[in-house]
This record gives structure tokens, C-alpha cells and sequence, in this order.
């Protein structure tokens, strides 16, 4: 039998150490020269997602407004697929016009997109939101993800389809007092995931969303902090999440492993909404 022997001259090549056995694992999940896109891929959840995603074989490109700190993430990334860092602020679509461009001619394609680029303002009750905070948060949350979709349609439908990861919350779920302005934004998130899976099935696109809740990024960090100090469980399983974990559950959903999926959000939360 021809796999044994493989098997075996992998798991030699990789106790010599020329490659690691974590890696021989990723590369067998599945998104081997595949491209990807990820916004927000600077830091925090979008930063993990990309070098996941390069750990399973991917070509990722990285947006994100910062152009060292897309460098910096690039660089961590698994060496032999590209990474391409691209400047740009998902609040423009004129970048995002550009990106989409860009990322096509550079890698070819795209196969896999995440909106995961996101902000939270400050916690503050819904009479107190203004207009331009209104504007930005949905410009930012909402706006970017559909119309970056809407982008990378044609070439997903190209290439015989794609798949599509949303990154809404749990406060796209249910209401946080304080977070109302972003909750709506998730929600929306939530819609726009069911809209275009059920409008791009026929393309072979799936679209599906996460629903993360407390995770330890910048984002997360005042209300990580606000627990904290009172002594309040975030959840019945008492933990916040790692980038990590999240970037796991896009990777599956990137993959050919989940191909029975669209249209799905998947609460990854320890439990926070039970
Ligand atoms: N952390 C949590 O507890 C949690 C829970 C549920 C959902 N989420 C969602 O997860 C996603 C990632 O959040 P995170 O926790 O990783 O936050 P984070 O650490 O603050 O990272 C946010 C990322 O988005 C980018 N970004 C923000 N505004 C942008 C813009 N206008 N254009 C382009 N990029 C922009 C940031 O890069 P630059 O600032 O350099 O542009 C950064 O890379 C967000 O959608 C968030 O709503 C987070």
C-alpha cells in the first residue's frame, strides 16, 4: 500500500525536524493554494485567523488600516505561501475597490473571504449614540462586509465558488445594555450571512458567521477588565476565549469540511448565552 509508506517518510521527515508536525497536520485540513482574504488581519482575532489559515495551506491577504502592523502579522506567518499585506480602511469603499484588485491580480483569485475587521465605541445607552458614531460603527460593521462580498461574488462564482466567514458577535444576538449600536451592526451581520448564502448556493458560495463571545484582543479589553475587577463570570464555563479558538472554527468553515454548511452562526462563547 502506497499511503503507509507516505505516512512514513512524513513522520520521518518531520521528527528530523525539517518540518514540524504541527504543520504536516495543518497542511492536511485542507485550504492548500487557496486564497484567502481576511480583514482586520492586523491583530488580534483576524491576526490568528490569518496565520490559521496559512497553516492549512492558504495564500492569505492581510487588510487592515496599519501598514507595519500587517507586516509584523505577515511575518508570523507559516514561510511558503504568500502573504500580502494591503493598507486599507474598510470604512472606504474605494479601498475596498482597490483591495479586491489588487488581492485578484497579485494571488490570482480569491476563494475564501472573512470580514472579520470590526470596532466597538464605547459602552453607552442608544439615546446617547450620535450620528457620525452611528455612521462609522455601521460603515465599519456592516457596510464593509456586504459590500466586500458583493465584490469577491464574480470571482468566487469564477473559480466554481467559495466561502464566505462573517465574524458577527453575540451581541448580534441578544441585547447588552450599553453595546446597543454595536449589537445592531452584528445583527445585521446575522442577516447578511442568510441573505447572501441562501442568494449564492447556486454559485457554490457558502456563507456562513461566527458569534464570538468575550475574547481577549484590544477590543475586548475594557470589558474583559470591568469583569474582572468585580469578580463577574463572563460565562457558565468561567473563561475567556483566545484568538485561537476562534481562528479554528474559521478555518473549518473555510474548508471544505464544513461543504454541508451555509447560512449558519455558530455561538462560540463558553457558554454565555444559555
Ligand atoms: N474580542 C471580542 O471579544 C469579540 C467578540 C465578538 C466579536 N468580535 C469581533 O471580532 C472581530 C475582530 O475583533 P478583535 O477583538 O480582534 O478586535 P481588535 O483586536 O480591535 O482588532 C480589530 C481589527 O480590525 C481592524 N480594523 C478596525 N477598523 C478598521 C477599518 N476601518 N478598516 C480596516 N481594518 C479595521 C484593526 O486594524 P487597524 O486598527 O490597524 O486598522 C484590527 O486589525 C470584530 O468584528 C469584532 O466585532 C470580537
Amino acid at each position: 500500500m502506497v499511503w503507509p509508506t507516505v505516512r512514513a517518510v512524513l513522520t520521518v521527515v518531520a521528527m528530523t525536524g525539517i518540518v514540524a508536525t504541527d504543520r504536516l497536520s495543518s497542511m492536511e485540513r485542507g485550504l492548500q493554494g487557496k486564497v484567502a482574504l481576511v480583514t482586520g488581519a492586523s491583530r488580534g482575532i483576524g491576526a490568528a485567523i490569518a496565520r490559521e489559515l496559512a497553516d492549512a495551506g492558504a495564500h492569505v491577504a492581510l487588510a487592515g488600516r496599519d501598514e507595519a502592523t500587517l507586516q509584523e502579522t505577515a511575518r508570523s506567518m507559516a514561510p511558503g505561501n504568500h502573504a500580502l499585506a494591503v493598507k486599507a480602511d474598510v470604512a472606504d469603499t474605494s479601498d475596498l475597490d482597490r483591495l479586491v484588485g489588487k488581492v485578484v491580480a497579485e494571488l490570482g483569485g480569491i476563494d475564501v473571504l472573512v470580514n472579520n475587521a470590526g470596532l466597538m465605541p464605547p459602552a453607552r445607552q442608544i439615546y446617547n449614540v450620535d450620528l457620525d458614531e452611528w455612521q462609522t460603527v455601521m460603515n465599519i460593521n456592516l457596510r464593509a462586509p456586504w459590500y466586500l462580498s458583493k465584490l469577491v461574488h464574480p470571482h468566487m462564482k469564477a473559480r466554481g465558488g467559495g466561502a464566505i466567514v462573517n465574524v458577527s458577535s453575540t451581541s448580534g444576538l441578544h441585547h447588552d445594555i450599553g453595546l446597543g449600536v454595536y449589537g445592531i451592526s452584528k445583527a445585521g451581520v446575522v442577516m447578511l450571512t442568510e441573505v447572501c448564502a441562501k442568494e449564492w448556493a447556486r454559485d457554490g458560495i457558502r456563507v456562513n458567521g461566527i458569534a464570538p463571545g468575550i475574547v481577549k484582543t484590544q477590543l475586548a479589553g475594557s470589558i474583559i477588565d470591568y469583569l474582572k475587577t468585580r469578580n463577574i463570570k463572563p460565562n457558565p464555563m468561567n473563561m475567556f476565549g483566545e484568538p485561537e479558538d476562534i481562528a479554528k472554527l474559521v478555518r473549518f468553515l473555510a474548508s471544505d469540511e464544513s461543504r454541508y454548511m451555509t447560512g449558519s452562526i455558530i455561538r462560540i462563547d463558553g457558554g454565555e448565552l444559555l
